[in-house]
């Protein structure tokens, strides 16, 4: 029987678009529950990345010719529509970057002349590598401390803990929207509204969040807020980083060369003005017009319904789940969290039974998921983790199930 969610989101149409949904991986078909670490991608993804190239393959910003022409208003339309899906106030805040990584890495690096040994950068516990790395190395660079939020046995940020570790010193907040490894939705307006109350600024990843929710830039407040379109229906080596124009104005560059510089001569070079100040080189031209194709794609579909059709996946998958006697679930509830879930079976090692449903056709991510802190402080080696998109089904859940019952089988 169909539920209303599905109704309204018409998945067996959807499914449609993914061309991928119909191969077959080790003589099954194939169940892709690794939409946490690359979503699939719509043809009317892969058609837009071919009209690029086949009509109007050119560099942006340079040419007079109608071909750079279309380039460059074809990017800069895409640019807009970024803006728009975040709400920022103006397009010059949408910076386009090859992903989340490299958009922290950019403000880390942004913010090393504005930090000193008496200042403190506040982490959050359920971050991912690419969201510590980089404020480790600021740290070192500048002497600042770098302290870490804890987390709860549930996966969630202590938050009673957060008011006390905030000071006049807290200069630099960092957390995701939401985890990639347990899929927990941190409380972010809270944490911006305590951050900014010490004059601390806040840094949200929403490499996660993004395929779920439609996050509001100005009516959160956030400082910077970032995203990578791979998860999101778009093409890899792509992404955005927002930031408020003033902020943006004040850090330096990230790269030198060409496109982020008004005038150049060997006594002196000035810089563009944003967004060119931080997108030195050609850019991905083709990568940004897709992203911005896949959140037409997304956004035709509409966040309400994809989000309640997630809810639905995750709580059938749950109850299924816990069907095992020997399955221990990490995270919380299912109320705060997105489409995923960490798991694993007592007396099994994470990889062989991720290797096993693999046999048969089922894709999970296993392993420490780039957040070994989280592992460490549920003390294991890492977790089989499914996640899930809103092209996937409870048929694909009962046959996930089915695979996990056969690797029981065999491995305990
Ligand atoms: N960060 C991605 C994941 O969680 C790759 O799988």
């Amino acid at each position: 029987m169909k539920t209303e969610a599905a109704e309204r989101i018409n998945v067996e149409k959807i499914r449609e678009d993914f061309p991928i949904l119909k191969r077959k991986v080790n003589g099954k078909p194939l169940v892709y529950f690794d939409n946490a670490a690359t979503s699939q991608t719509p043809q009317q993804v892969i058609d837009c990345i071919v009209d690029y190239y086949q009509n109007y393959n050119a560099n942006i910003h340079r040419g007079v010719h109608a071909l750079s022409q279309e380039a460059t208003e074809a990017y800069e339309k895409a640019r807009i529509t970024v803006q728009k899906h975040f709400n920022a106030k103006e397009s010059k805040e949408i910076i386009f970057t090859s992903g989340t990584t490299h958009s922290i890495n950019l403000v880390a690096s942004g913010f090393e002349e504005f930090l000193s040994d008496s200042d403190e950068v506040l982490v959050s516990g359920l971050e991912h590598h690419s969201n510590i790395v980089p404020w480790q190395m600021l740290c070192e660079k500048t002497g600042a401390k770098l302290k870490v939020l804890p987390m709860t046995e549930q996966g969630d940020l202590n938050m009673s803990q957060f008011e006390v570790m905030l000071n006049e010193n807290t200069k630099l907040v960092m957390v995701n929207h939401v985890s990639n490894a347990l899929g927990t939705i941190n409380p972010i307006e809270e944490i911006i509204q305590k951050a900014h109350e010490v004059g601390a600024k806040v840094l949200v990843d929403g490499a996660q969040a993004t395929p779920h929710i439609k996050p509001d830039v100005q009516a959160l407040d956030v400082d910077f807020y970032t995203c990578s379109a791979h998860k999101i229906c778009g093409p890899t080596g792509i992404g955005m980083l927002y930031g408020k124009r003033d902020l943006l104005e004040a850090l330096p560059p990230y790269q030198g060369g060409g496109e982020m510089i008004d005038q150049v001569s060997f006594e002196k070079t000035t810089y563009a003005g944003l967004p060119n100040k931080f997108e030195a080189g050609t850019p991905n031209i083709c990568g940004g017009i897709a992203f911005g194709r896949a959140l037409d794609y997304m956004n035709n579909i509409g966040f309400e319904k994809i989000q309640a059709y997630e809810q639905e996946l995750l709580e059938y998958a749950t109850d299924r789940l816990n069907e095992f006697e020997n399955v221990i679930i990490y995270g919380t509830t299912t109320d705060k969290k997105t489409a995923v879930i960490s798991f694993n079976f007592e007396g099994l090692h994470p990889y062989d039974v991720g290797t096993l449903a693999d046999k048969m056709g089922i894709a999970l991510r296993t392993g420490h998921h780039c957040a070994q802190p989280i592992m460490d402080f549920f003390k294991i080696p890492g977790t089989i983790r499914a996640s899930f998109c809103f092209y996937n089904t409870k048929a694909e859940i009962d046959l996930m199930i089915e695979a996990l019952q056969k690797a029981n089988t065999m491995l305990l």
